[in-house]
């Protein structure tokens, strides 16, 4: 089966980047991104490239080529899931924050939303092609609300989680370590999968694209998620060891990664890892584990979460500790907010729940980061109900010159490594700031030894 017109719902981090790459890979498949975000679609469409809702390294470029052409985002929802042969589902998959299973399991709410009106609208057989990370057996429930609320259509349910990593999301995409597709081990499942395979056949060797059922392929994607949190969370807990023992988290992890078993990356210390999946994947694995009763496997999984907490709780608890056990009324600057370089995402990251420690302490942070704006780091504290709207407004000011921020600072904390942080003029910043000049670099991105030399009290997380 040759498919010719796809729909995604969802125009997010994954569905955006996504689709636009399956777009311009594939210039005879119309493939139209849908969302009710009317102001998300709105950025989407703009004719200025730099407005587009998300930061990505080359998106704009790969947008730019495909949008108008055979790719479209819009807001009429059912029209595209009826146009379609093909139904991509990549709406947010949240950890729930009401009711059972709350503060661990998945919120699939959105999901049964989009089969219900997936079911409701569709007035010929479509492909459903789970997008979203899902926990395991989720294609089970949408299946049975597609087929007891459809008008007779028939469908056919595809896993094909996305691996992509924000900041290098075209990249990844790209040239995919893998694609994978679970589905149904029948003869029109395999027909559906290999409907799947074609489109990204286009660019993808085929001996990087893996069909398994479709269970496989939705644990899969919540254990590697596991698998890459647990790596940072062990190399996080290696560098506490480091600190008080003499040890460099840099060279311990150079050294083991060169055990072509172990392998180099993601073993990079770190004020904690964040983004919208780490956490909320593996609290899912933990959810799921128990459900089962599986205590065991759930609390070893569980360890990875308390590791990352308490790597952000110490690492403000040293700001507060190294600054005379105070930083009461002190303005501490704060470089970089986003949960990585490269990315305007937040969600979860380090940076939020580093600043809500400090502000506990009645600390004055003055934020700069080079993609985040003000709005959504008011947004993030708020959404901590820590305190009110007023008083974060007063305990944090965002700048957008970094020297603004680190003029008359009593420390400088790094939280992102964003590149341009390592192309300061550090003399001047120095020459300008309260002393003893504090840095505590979160990312292990500035060079210790320069910014010893001019004069500054250095912290690297893992030295
Ligand atoms: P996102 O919040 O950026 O985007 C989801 C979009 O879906 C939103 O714009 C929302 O308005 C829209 N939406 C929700 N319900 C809808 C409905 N019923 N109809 C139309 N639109 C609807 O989320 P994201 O980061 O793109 O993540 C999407 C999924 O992909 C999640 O399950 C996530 O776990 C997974 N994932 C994310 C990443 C990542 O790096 N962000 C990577 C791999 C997988
Ligand atoms: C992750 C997975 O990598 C990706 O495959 C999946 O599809 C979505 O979740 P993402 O969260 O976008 O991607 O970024 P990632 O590069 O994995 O970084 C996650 C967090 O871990 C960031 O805060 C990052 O700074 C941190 N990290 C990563 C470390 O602290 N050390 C490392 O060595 C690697």
């Amino acid at each position: 089966m040759k498919i010719k017109n796809i729909c995604c719902i969802g125009a997010g981090y994954v569905g955006g980047p996504t689709m636009a790459v399956i777009a311009q890979k594939n210039p005879g498949i119309k493939v139209t991104v849908v969302d009710l975000n009317v102001e998300r679609i709105a950025a989407w469409n703009d004719t200025n490239l730099d407005n587009l809702p998300i930061y990505e390294p080359g998106l704009d470029k790969v947008v730019g080529e495909a949008r108008g052409r055979n790719l479209f985002f819009s807001t009429e929802v059912d029209k595209a899931i009826d146009e379609a042969e093909m139904v991509f589902i990549s709406v947010n998959t949240p950890t729930k924050t009401y009711g059972v299973g709350k503060g661990m399991a998945a919120d699939l709410k959105y999901i049964e939303l989009c089969a219900r009106q997936i079911a409701r609208v569709s007035t010929s057989n479509k492909i459903i092609v789970e997008k979203s990370t899902l926990p395991v057996r989720t294609a089970q429930a949408i299946k049975s609300i597609l087929d007891n609320t459809g008008n007779g259509a028939k469908f056919q349910i595809l896993s094909n989680p996305e691996f992509l990593a924000e900041g290098t999301a075209v990249e990844d995409l790209m040239a995919p370590d893998r694609v994978l597709i679970g589905g149904e081990q029948t003869p029109e499942g395999l027909e559906a999968i290999d409907a799947l395979v074609n489109v990204y056949g286009t660019w993808v060797a085929k001996e990087n694209i893996i069909t398994t059922n479709l269970w496989s392929s939705e644990l899969s994607k919540l254990t590697a998620n596991a698998f890459l949190a647990q790596r940072v969370s062990s190399i996080n807990s290696l560098s506490e060891l480091c600190e008080v023992t003499g040890a460099d988290v840099n060279e311990v992890g150079r050294a083991i990664g060169k055990d072509s078993r172990i392998g180099p990356k993601f073993l990079k210390a770190s004020v904690g890892f964040g983004g919208s999946c780490f956490q909320k994947d593996i609290l899912n694995l933990v959810y799921i584990s128990k459900s089962y009763g599986l205590d065991a496997v759930a609390d070893y999984w569980e360890q990875v979460i308390i590791m990352n907490d308490h790597q952000k709780h110490r690492f403000a608890k040293n700001i507060v500790k190294t600054l005379y056990n105070t930083v009461s009324g002190k303005k501490i600057a704060f470089l970089g907010w986003a949960f990585k370089k490269d990315t305007n995402d937040t969600r979860e990251s380090a940076a939020i729940y580093v600043a809500d420690i400090l502000l506990d302490e009645q600390a004055s942070i003055v934020a700069y980061d080079p993609k985040v704006t003000a709005q959504q780091m008011y947004g993030d504290l708020d959404y901590l109900q820590t305190r009110d709207t007023a008083s974060n407004k007063k305990g944090l000011t965002v700048v957008n010159d970094p020297y603004e921020a680190l003029e008359d600072a009593h420390a400088i904390a790094v939280l992102t490594e964003w590149d341009e942080f390592k192309t300061y003029d550090w003399q001047k910043i120095y020459d300008n700031m309260q002393k003893p000049a504090f840095v505590f670099d979160g990312r292990s991105v500035l060079d210790k030894v320069a910014l010893e030399k001019i004069g500054f009290q250095v912290y690297v997380i893992g030295q």
